[in-house]
């Protein structure tokens, strides 16, 4: 019998967060959700650092949550994973896995022997010299960084049944696999701490993915160096303040620290997606839509939506979803919902 129920598993920066789903006949039903915090320096950049307090922070989550399997899908996202768009000679795909590795040694920027290697296929071309071509989103993550995401998650009794891209979970979670065929694309941004995610797609076909190392806690961060206060009194002054437009003249000196190092942050963005309507035949962006923990700054989306020229919006990832006994409130589901974008895509990876 095929096993419908699955948990999505996201190691972030501020903590681990997992979700339950069920996938039924009816459709999918958010069954359970829960978030356990990491201490500071233990996922690092994205990448898992000190296994054992990881798997402490599993263990307990697995207690606090009740979830009724130990069966997980894992997200990566951190500069040793990275995604390209490749054009490959079209061969059978048993072929094309097979030879995956001599292809592409060129692309990748690191030994071919030392990483993880998968591709999402996108199109099939024919070239200037008349050969037949895939072009393909390929995967590449550092062995080592991988192994040590399962070390902690198997240190946890948990069964990892796949490794996946963060940003494919954004991606799933965000638009609903009934999408139809779209001629404009859309970009998602899922804001964390670290990591933000950005992944450009159409009708729900990825294009174009970029992991920035940037996140919420750069501006935190900033407010602590330059105001000379704790992490923990800059956190509550970030939240307080939010990030001005950007033609306002901040007035409080957290104010000109959030504004600064917001501004650098919704330069990047908008950067890295001008980045991606340069390439040739790309199909125009529509739309911005946002999630994660860091989309949560106050004039964020406005600052974003300015610099970009395109409206911005935040993600829904649990419409698509019917709600099981979670025992959040429906306020307390609101409040996580865009946490819960990268556990949902997850889970919704292992869809039977
Ligand atoms: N209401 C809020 N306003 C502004 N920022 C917020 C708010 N809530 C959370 N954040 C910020 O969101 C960030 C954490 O986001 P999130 O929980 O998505 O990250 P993470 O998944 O733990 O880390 P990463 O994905 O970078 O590894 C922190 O920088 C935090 O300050
Ligand atoms: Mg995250």
């Amino acid at each position: 019998m095929a096993r419908r129920t699955v948990v999505g598993l996201d190691i972030g920066t501020s903590g681990v967060r997992a979700a339950e789903l069920r996938h039924g006949r009816g459709g999918r039903t958010l069954e359970r959700f829960g978030q356990v915090g990491l201490p500071v320096g233990a996922v690092h950049d994205g990448e898992v650092v000190d296994v054992e307090a990881v798997a402490a922070a599993l263990r307990e989550l697995w207690t606090q949550a009740r979830f009724t399997t130990r069966r997980v899908v894992v997200g990566v996202a951190n500069q040793k994973v990275v995604v390209r768009q490749v054009d490959l000679p079209l061969l059978p795909a048993k072929e094309l896995r097979a030879s995956l590795s001599f292809q592409v040694s060129d692309y990748i920027p690191m030994p071919v022997e030392q990483a993880i290697l998968d591709y999402h296929p996108l199109e099939e071309l024919t070239d200037e010299n008349g050969n037949r071509t895939l072009r393909v989103l390929l995967v590449a993550a550092a062995r080592d960084m991988v192994g040590s995401l399962l070390q902690a998650v198997e240190a946890a009794q948990l069964q990892p049944a796949m490794v996946d891209l963060t940003s494919f979970a954004v991606l799933r979670s965000q638009v609903p696999a009934t999408a139809g065929l779209s001629v404009t694309a859309e970009a998602l941004v899922d804001v964390g701490a670290s990591v933000t995610n950005i992944v450009v797609h159409c009708g729900g076909v990825p294009r174009f993915v970029r992991i920035l190392l940037m996140g919420g806690d750069d501006i935190t961060a900033a407010v602590a160096d330059r105001l000379g206060v704790s992490a923990e009194q800059a956190e509550d002054l970030k939240l307080f303040t939010g990030l001005s437009p950007a033609d306002a003249e901040a007035e409080h000196p957290a104010g000109r620290a959030i504004a600064s190092t917001g501004g650098a942050f919704v330069e990047e963005v908008r950067s890295t997606l001008n980045y991606y309507a340069s390439q040739p035949g790309a199909p125009r962006i529509g739309r911005v839509v946002l999630s994660g923990g860091g989309s949560l700054l106050t004039g964020l989306a406005e600052r974003l939506s300015d610099a970009t020229r395109l409206p911005v919006e935040l993600g829904r990832p649990m419409s698509g979803l019917r709600m099981g006994r979670t025992g959040l409130t429906d306020e307390q589901l609101a409040v996580v919902e865009p946490l819960i974008t990268v556990p949902v895509g997850l889970a919704l990876g292992m869809a039977s």
